[in-house]
């Protein structure tokens, strides 16, 4: 079959690690037969820098006209001091809002082989971790108005935060949907003592909840939130929340299963249309260097395989071959290597982008 897929390489280490994650997609086609049709597009700095704006036109009409949609990542050094509304960022929120995609899954699962790469103690992720972040995109501060005025203090900046019942809604219905499909548990995470938007995103979800009277609904402070991630996460199954918290406590899971490196997303529309792309940004720091871990990327490229082409034996096919590759010990250096100090045992793997891209479609 052939599924049409719009590819946005972007910048930073973006080229880089979707490399690596097409060589993985193309092991998978030639292994199960399917037809993978790419077609490379401009967004982020590179598209500011050869089209003029970070977002073209054709971009979208590009992505539109697929059946989903790979993206590395975008921004960069180079392009931080432009205004706000020409910064490389504003094409993720552009292709977000155009593509309706207002629900962005963030799972963060601490594979067994990189339990001493998370910085919490043993006792407190024993057993694995399995949360799933189910984050508000389309919504809340990142949308809402914005602008300066002067005031007596000078001149002040502000950007609203607002919800509608319908956004929250939405976006609780899918949280509750995953969980069901999962530990049957919604933590939904809000600032309803202070927020008035919280406020009414806490009743929303409330009533959300009872069309799933065999889901458990616990609702927390994004403070408290912040810090049970730490202290306690495997208290967490699905966790539902606006756009700016998701996007805070999504880097904050991340790293306790090891790495932003690891950590893939999918972002959804209603039916089954998908922009699929890391956590994690273009990593300016190690640019060009072979030394960022495609894996997000390529776990991403599987999230698409199983929520968009419901292709669900090739999704485990990526995901296994990524742990099997973690249980031969190879690691990138955000993961750290297994050099036990010892010249005598060959148990250094460290490796980088390409090789690590590389093994991974050798394993499938
Ligand atoms: P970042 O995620 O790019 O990097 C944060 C830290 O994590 C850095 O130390 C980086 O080296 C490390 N890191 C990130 N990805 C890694 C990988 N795959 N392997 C190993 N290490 C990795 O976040 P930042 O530094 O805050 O932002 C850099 C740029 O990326 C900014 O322009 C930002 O706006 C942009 N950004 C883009 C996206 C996106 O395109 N989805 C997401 C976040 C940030
Ligand atoms: C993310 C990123 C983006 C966000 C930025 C780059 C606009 O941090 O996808 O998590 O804040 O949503
Ligand atoms: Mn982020």
């Amino acid at each position: 079959m052939k599924y049409k897929i719009a590819v946005i390489p972007g910048d930073g280490i973006g080229p880089e690690v979707m490399e690596e994650t097409l060589k993985v997609l193309d092991k998978i086609s030639r292994k199960y037969g399917h037809n993978f049709e790419y077609t490379k597009v401009l967004a982020g700095g590179c598209a500011i820098d050869q089209v003029g704006e970070c977002l073209p036109q054709q971009t979208i009409d590009i992505c539109r006209a697929s059946d989903a949609v790979l993206l590395g990542a975008v921004g960069g050094w180079k392009w931080d001091s432009l205004p706000g509304n020409e910064r490389p960022e504003m094409a993720l929120l552009g292709l977000r809002k155009a593509l309706g995609l207002f629900a962005n899954l963030r799972p963060a699962i601490l594979f067994e082989e990189l339990a001493e790469a998370c910085p919490l103690k043993p006792e407190i992720v024993e057993g694995g971790l399995d949360i799933c972040v189910v984050r508000e995109l389309t919504g809340g501060i990142y949308f809402g108005e914005k602008g300066t005025r002067e005031t007596e203090m000078g001149l002040a900046a502000y950007d609203i935060e607002e919800y509608s019942e319908e956004e929250v809604r939405r976006i609780a219905k899918v949280a509750f949907d995953m969980a069901m499909k999962r530990g049957k548990k919604v933590t939904s995470v809000d600032k309803a003592n202070v927020l008035e938007s919280s406020r009414l995103w806490r009743r929303v979800v409330a009533e959300v909840a009872e069309d799933y009277p065999e889901v458990e609904l616990n609702n927390l402070y994004i403070d408290n939130a912040a810090m049970q991630m730490v202290r306690n996460p495997k208290q967490f199954d699905v966790i539902v929340t606006s756009n700016i918290f998701g996007d805070i406590l999504s880097d904050e899971a991340s790293m306790i299963t090891g790495s932003i490196g690891m950590l893939p997303s999918a972002s959804l529309a209603s039916g089954n249309f998908g922009m699929y792309e890391p956590v994690h940004g273009s990593a300016p720091d190690l640019a060009g260097l072979d030394m960022a871990n495609p894996m997000a990327t390529i776990l991403s490229a599987a999230m698409m395989l199983r929520y968009t082409f419901d292709l669900k034996d090739e999704a485990d096919d990526i995901e296994n071959a990524v742990r099997r590759v973690l249980s031969a010990g190879y690691r990138t250096p955000d993961i750290g290597n297994t050099d036990d100090g010892d010249p005598t045992t060959d148990d250094t793997r460290l490796i980088g982008t390409a090789k690590a891209g590389k093994l991974i479609a050798e394993a499938i």
